[in-house]
């Protein structure tokens, strides 16, 4: 391999600590990725000082961060920012534009990552989500990052300013049927540790009445600082590295050119590009499995020479949440928000609310009632569940049900010539246990569902075989990048170690959903949002 003139170029300005050209500046950290945690990252960073670029191949999703996508009605506000237009998000005109084209499965290529297209549903996570990770991670480790999380982004049950929950009919049948199972009502962000036969309000990642998020609750704080440069349409393609010294990242901006982006001497990268894309730069970086790396080549990225490849168990330990659907019909006269009314305006009673009072159903998200509950499957494992509840049609609601904590079943994320990510391997029900578990608790659930007198009837799929066959992706995926001591050059499982630095690179730090080395029990942005502050915190701390 022959190393490329500018990668020389840019060895030789680390060494002599100056940089090629007066104007560049040279950062201390560069963040990859400008979602949840690389956001969350980059603005600890900064306020400890550090100088920091952030960069984000998408663009912002809110006026404040430069979107011309406004409302018909309102010139402040995107149809990102309003919490009701979020359960037809897949529908919006902006849904094309924000989606990644490059991973096997959703995931977002905009300011705010996920969270920018996500159904805000925001989980705090119980103190058991922590059991299975190492030493330094349990609960009582990162407790303290998550309450500097909930400071400043809590999420809420009661979005609406007049302190309503509107349209709650669904609720209402919902705390029936459960009620008459002996669940109990809970309120999810109150009682995070209650997880078994309880139903709650939804928690959402809410504030102000709009859709929060690090690019609400954390940006603005960064960019008060002067040592902060947010950089947009901008896609990281590789690192440049110097041996086992990352020296700086390659970049393609928006007009297709290519640039490297220099490190200050000492300085660092951590990568935040999400669980389906940090394997991606990692491979294009010669960091991961040879087959990948070799993947890389034939994409025609810029590798270092071979000798200086580190081979690490990179895309495995894919885990994910799988969903089954199920359909219930009730003789409710409730449904569905009409959103081509809100979004023309015709539907000035829900806007006026909004815009006049911050109330109302727009101040909520797509889902009425979330419930969990929890199993031993046949292996004697507990796995978890939850079912996030929504109008479908009038009177039809259709149950999102997750399989959550205690899954055992793992996948393959890789990458192909074109330099796009797949599923190598599936993640989901690879173990008999996560498949007895599933079988039972869908039975259980149709059994419940179907009993006599509960004014329920299932639709479109009306038995256990037929909801077991609807099974789709969670889009909460963790692990390809997994923390761990079990260092993956030695045969180990881990990427990176418990500073979420990557075995065998110097200055190289992962923090993502990538790192997670196991699933929540709900769905996943709380937890990463978590797991970024305690992880900027051990970064800072390693010297
Ligand atoms: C459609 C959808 C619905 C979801 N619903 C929910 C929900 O209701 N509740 C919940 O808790 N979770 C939900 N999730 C999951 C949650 O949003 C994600 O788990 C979370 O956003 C992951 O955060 P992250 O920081 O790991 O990565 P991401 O959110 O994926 O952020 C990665 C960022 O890096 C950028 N990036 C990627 N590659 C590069 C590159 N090469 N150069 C520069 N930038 C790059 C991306 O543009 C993106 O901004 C949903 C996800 C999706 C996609
Ligand atoms: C900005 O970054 C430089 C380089 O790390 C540092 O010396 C300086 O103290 C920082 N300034 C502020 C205000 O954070
Ligand atoms: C909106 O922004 C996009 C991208 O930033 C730009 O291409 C487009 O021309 C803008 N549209 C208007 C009407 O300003
Ligand atoms: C890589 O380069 C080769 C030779 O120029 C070309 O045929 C191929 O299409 C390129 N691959 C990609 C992914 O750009
Ligand atoms: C607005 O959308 C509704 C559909 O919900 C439609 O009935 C109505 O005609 C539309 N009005 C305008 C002005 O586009
Ligand atoms: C837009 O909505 C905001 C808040 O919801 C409100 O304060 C503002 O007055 C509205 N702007 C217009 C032009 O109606
Ligand atoms: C709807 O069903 C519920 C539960 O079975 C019942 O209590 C209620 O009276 C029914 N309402 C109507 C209008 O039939
Ligand atoms: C379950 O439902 C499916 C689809 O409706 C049907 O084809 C199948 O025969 C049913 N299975 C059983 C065991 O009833
Ligand atoms: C690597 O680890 C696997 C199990 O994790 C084990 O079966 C195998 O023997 C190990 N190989 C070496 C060379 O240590």
């Amino acid at each position: 391999m022959r190393r490329s003139l500018l990668e020389g170029l840019a060895g030789l300005g680390l060494a002599l600590g100056v940089s090629a050209s007066c104007q560049e500046q040279l950062y201390d950290y560069i963040v990859v990725g400008g979602g949840p945690s690389g956001i969350i990252t980059a603005e600890r960073l900064a306020e400890a000082q550090k100088k920091v670029l952030l960069i984000e191949r998408g663009y912002g999703p809110t006026v404040a961060t430069g979107s011309n996508h406004t409302l018909s009605w309102n010139d402040t506000l995107t149809e990102i920012d309003i919490p009701g237009l979020s359960a037809g998000i897949a529908s919006l005109d902006v849904w094309k534009e924000y989606i990644c084209q490059d991973t096997p499965s959703y995931a977002a290529c905009v300011l705010g990552g996920g969270v920018t297209v996500n159904y805000m549903v925001f989980v705090h996570p119980p103190e058991r989500d922590f059991e299975n990770w190492p030493q330094g991670w349990q609960w009582e480790d990162v407790a303290s990052a998550a309450d500097r999380l909930y400071e400043r982004n809590p999420g809420s049950t009661l979005p609406s300013a007049d302190g309503k929950h509107y349209d709650d009919g669904l609720y209402s049948v919902l705390s029936n049927f459960f009620d008459n199972l002996g669940w109990s009502s809970v309120d999810m962000i109150d009682q995070p540790n209650e997880k078994f036969q309880v139903y709650s309000h939804p928690a959402w990642n809410i504030q102000d009445e709009k859709r929060a998020g690090p690019v609400r609750t954390y940006l603005p704080l960064a960019q008060q600082r002067e040592n902060f440069t947010l950089q947009l349409g901008t896609k990281v393609i590789r690192l440049v590295r110097s041996g086992s010294q990352v020296t700086g990242v390659e970049v393609e901006t928006a007009s297709g050119s290519r640039q490297i982006i220099r490190l200050a001497q000492d300085g660092r990268v951590v990568l935040s590009s999400g669980a389906l894309s940090t394997p991606r730069i990692l491979f294009n970086s010669g960091i991961g499995p040879r087959s990948q790396i070799l993947n890389a080549q034939k994409a025609n990225v810029t590798l270092p020479p071979e000798n200086d490849w580190v081979e690490l168990p990179v895309g495995s330990n894919l885990m994910d949440h799988p969903i089954f659907s199920i359909e219930v019909k009730t003789n409710g006269t409730w449904g569905p928000l009409d959103a081509t009314s809100v979004l023309n305006g015709t539907d000035t009673s829900s806007i006026d609310l909004y815009e006049r009072q911050n109330s109302g159903v727009l101040t909520e998200g797509k889902h009425r009632a979330i419930f969990f509950t929890s199993n031993v499957g046949s292996d004697g494992i507990t796995r978890y569940y939850q079912g996030s509840c929504a109008p479908a049609v009038t009177g039809v609601f259709s149950i999102t049900a997750y399989m959550t904590h205690g899954l055992t079943s793992t996948g393959v994320l890789g990458m192909d010539e074109n330099g796009n990510t797949f599923f190598e391997q599936s993640p989901y029900l690879q173990t008999d246990g996560d498949v007895d578990a599933a079988e039972l608790f869908i039975q259980q659930m149709v059994d419940a569902i179907t009993a006599p007198s509960t004014g329920l009837t299932l639709q479109t799929y009306t038995n256990t075989s037929a909801i077991l066959d609807t099974l789709t992706n969670g889009i909460h995926y963790t692990g390809t990048a997994k923390m761990g001591v079990d260092d993956g050059r030695k045969n180990g499982t881990s990427v990176v170690d418990l500073n979420t630095k990557v075995y065998g690179i110097d200055n190289l730090f992962i923090s993502d959903a990538s790192i997670h080395p196991d699933l929540p029990t709900g769905n996943l942005q709380a937890m990463v949002m978590i797991v970024a502050e305690a992880a900027v915190a051990k970064i800072l701390a390693y010297e």
